[in-house]
C-alpha cells in the first residue's frame, strides 16, 4: 500500500534537505513543490509575463497550458525540473526567481495549475512531498504530517551560506529581508497560505544537527506506518 509524507514549513527552514533525506532512508520519492512554483515563475520571467512592476496573469495561464513544466524522475529515481525538455534545476534556484517566486505563488490560477502537476506525480505511488500547502491543501488526509521550522536568524544564515559562492553581491541583509517578505506574502494570501497543519508534528530544528532531526522524523514515521500497514 502507498503513503504519503507531507513536510511543510517557511523558506529555508531546511524542509526540503529533510525531505530528500527522508525519501531515501524509506526508499520512496521526495518531490519539492517549491521546485514547480519556481519553474514557473522561471517560465514567466523568461517569456517576459512577469517583470518588477507586474504579472500578465492571463497571458500566463493561456501560455502554461501550452508549455511542457514537469518532474522527470532520472536513473538514480531523483525528479528533476524541466521547462520545455530543459534541465532547469540550477536556473530556478537563483536569487531572481527567488524574488519573484512568492508573489506568482499567490495566484489561484497558478496554484490549480501547480496542484494538477503535484496530483498527477503522486499517483501510484509512496512519497514524501515538501512546500507550503501540503499537509493543509494539497493532501489534507495524508498519513504522516510534519511542519519544521528555525528562527529567521537561523534561516537567513542559512540561505546565504547557499548563494554567497555563486552570487557575490548578496548580503546577509538582503537574504533576511527577502525571506521576510516571502514570509509575510507566503502566511497572509488567500489561497492556501503556509500554517501548521492539523495532526502535524512541529520540529524546530535550531540547534540540532540534521542527523538528529532526521532520527526523529524517521521513527515518527515508521511508527505511523507500521500501524497502519502492519
Ligand atoms: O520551498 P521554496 O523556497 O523552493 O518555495 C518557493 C516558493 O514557492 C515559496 O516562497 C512559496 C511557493 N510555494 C508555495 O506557495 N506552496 C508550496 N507548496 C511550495 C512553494
Amino acid at each position: 500500500m502507498n503513503y504519503i509524507v507531507t513536510i511543510d514549513g517557511p523558506s529555508s527552514s531546511g524542509k526540503s534537505t529533510l525531505a530528500k533525506l527522508l525519501a531515501k532512508k524509506l526508499s520512496i520519492s521526495h518531490i519539492d513543490s517549491g521546485s514547480i512554483y519556481r519553474a514557473v515563475t522561471l517560465y514567466a520571467l523568461e517569456n517576459k509575463f512577469l517583470s518588477n512592476k507586474k504579472i500578465l496573469l492571463e497571458k500566463l495561464v493561456n501560455s502554461l497550458s501550452n508549455s511542457d513544466i514537469s518532474l522527470k524522475e532520472n536513473r538514480d529515481g531523483i525528479f528533476k525540473m524541466y521547462v520545455n525538455n530543459e534541465d532547469v534545476e540550477d536556473k530556478i534556484r537563483g536569487s531572481k526567481v527567488s524574488k519573484h517566486v512568492s508573489e506568482v505563488a499567490k495566484y489561484e490560477e497558478i496554484r490549480e495549475f501547480v496542484l494538477r502537476i503535484q496530483r498527477d506525480i503522486s499517483k501510484n505511488k509512496s512519497i514524501v512531498m515538501d512546500g507550503r500547502d501540503i499537509g493543509s491543501f494539497v493532501f489534507p488526509n495524508a498519513d504522516v504530517k510534519f511542519y519544521i521550522d528555525a528562527s529567521i536568524k537561523t534561516r537567513s544564515e542559512r540561505r546565504y551560506n547557499q548563494l554567497k559562492e555563486k552570487e557575490q553581491h548578496l548580503s546577509i541583509r538582503e537574504v533576511e529581508n527577502d525571506l521576510l517578505n516571502r514570509d509575510n506574502i507566503d502566511k497572509t494570501r488567500k489561497k492556501s497560505p503556509l500554517i501548521i497543519p492539523k495532526n502535524s508534528l512541529i520540529i524546530n530544528n535550531v540547534n540540532r544537527t540534521i542527523d538528529d532531526v532526521l532520527n526523529q522524523m524517521l521513527e515518527y514515521t515508521k511508527s505511523i506506518i507500521n500501524k497502519k500497514m502492519p
